[in-house]
């Protein structure tokens, strides 16, 4: 029997990588894709799913009742994996408005709904019901150099954007708690890869070095970020819907500690190596360093234990492979990239997909 997901954010860097991964290993398993298409939210990166038979991409705010409740009728979902977020650090300083809206209003609306519908549902499929909410390592605040996040480090947000994420794991758990609502939550540390909207460090870094233009690398570049290939997490967060115990939280990190700086020199020699300058100069000589994050966060690590003793976590991609593989996707993907640098990509596709709620 085919079972139904609903994914929300689906457009975006993770939940694209999310889809693919879930629609290419189960068969069994049909998703529905709710995205609001903000900047960060591009088709393009499932077009290829596009008219399959287990794939339904509805555009809409996960803070859209009337578009929650015509999706539960119509598609039954068996859970719920919310990726919808803003999640951008310099844009929630820059603007925090759309991370308050989203985040957390968002969040508590799309709980509210899911809420409504479980309650409504057999008890057979009450049982089986997950709402998973995916949260960041950020929520739990800055490091030293010594330490690392369990799921029980108390949480202390920095910026807007990790403080509208805790909100937002905080009524998840109210959820679960007052309302009985099965929910499941995951905390991860930093991800790369395939598909990465190119306002993040690496895409930033590769693609600026590409059109050998500054690479801004924040106050001296020694903050420190555990690196995570997309697809592990994608495959971690599949196995917690199936596996993880209900009102839980699950902490997931690459055990890849580096420093800002280091990730950038060793995406320069990335490219020395397959994309080399007419000139012949290293990569290196376009490293700039800027005026620093306010609010900065110095370092984050995760302990990932208890998602290794439950569940049998194990990252599989060592880092210097897997931004090999990163560098190599967006050398010969320029035409996924290419209308994101110019913003052309915006008004094109927000012609092409209707607002199921049309305002
Ligand atoms: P992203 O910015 O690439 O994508 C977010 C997606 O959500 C976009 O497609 C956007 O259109 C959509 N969206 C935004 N507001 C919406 C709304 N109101 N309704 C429906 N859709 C909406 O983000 P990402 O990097 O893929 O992150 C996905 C989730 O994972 C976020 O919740 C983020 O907090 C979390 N997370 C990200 C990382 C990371 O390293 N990128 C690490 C840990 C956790
Ligand atoms: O830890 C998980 C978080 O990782 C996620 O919750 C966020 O959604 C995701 O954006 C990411 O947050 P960061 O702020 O760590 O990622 P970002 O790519 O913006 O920055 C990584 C580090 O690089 C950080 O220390 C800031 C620095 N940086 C970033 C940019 C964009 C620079 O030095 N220069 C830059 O131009």
């Amino acid at each position: 029997m085919t079972e139904t997901l609903l994914v929300t954010g689906g457009c975006g860097f993770i939940g694209s990588n999310f889809i693919r991964y879930v629609l290419e290993r189960d068969n069994a398993v049909q998703v529905v894709n709710l995205d609001k298409l903000t900047y960060a939210g591009n088709p393009a990166s499932l077009q290829d799913l596009e008219g399959t038979s287990r794939y339904h991409f509805v555009r809409g705010d996960i803070g859209d009742a009337t578009v929650l409740a015509t999706l539960w009728a119509r598609f039954r979902p068996r859970a719920v994996v919310n990726f919808a977020a803003e999640s951008h650090v310099d844009r929630s300083i820059s603007g925090p408005d759309d991370f308050i809206h989203t985040n957390i209003l968002g969040t508590y609306r799309l709980l509210q709904s899911a809420l409504e519908y479980y309650r409504e549902l057999p008890p057979q499929e009450q049982a089986g019901f997950r709402f998973h909410h995916v949260s960041t390592d950020e929520v739990f605040g800055s490091l030293g150099t010594e330490g690392a996040f369990t799921e029980t480090t108390p949480y202390d947000p920095s910026s807007p954007y990790s403080a509208s994420k805790a909100a937002s794991d905080h009524l998840v758990r109210a959820w679960h708690r007052t309302f009985g609502l099965p929910v499941l939550i995951t905390n991860c540390s930093n991800n790369y890869g395939p598909y990465q909207f190119p306002e993040k460090l690496i895409p930033l870094m590769i693609l600026n070095g590409l059109e050998e233009k500054p690479l801004p690398v924040y106050g001296k570049g020694e903050n420190v970020r555990d690196w995570l290939y997309v697809e592990a997490q994608c495959a971690e967060i599949y196995t917690v819907i199936q596996q993880g115990r209900v009102g839980e939280t699950y902490n997931i990190g690459g055990q890849n500690e580096i420093p800002n700086l280091a990730v950038v020199e060793t995406i320069c020699d990335l490219l020395d190596e397959l994309h080399p300058r007419d000139d012949r100069r290293s990569h290196r000589d376009l490293i700039t360093f800027v005026t620093d994050r306010p609010g900065h966060d110095f370092r984050y690590a995760i302990d990932a234990t208890k998602i290794r003793r439950e569940l049998g976590w194990q990252p599989r991609h060592s880092f210097s492979s897997g931004l090999r593989r990163t560098v190599r996707w967006y050398l010969e993907h320029r035409s996924w990239w290419e209308p994101l640098r110019s913003g052309a990509y915006q008004d094109y596709y927000r012609k092409q997909y209707r607002s199921l709620h049309a305002h």
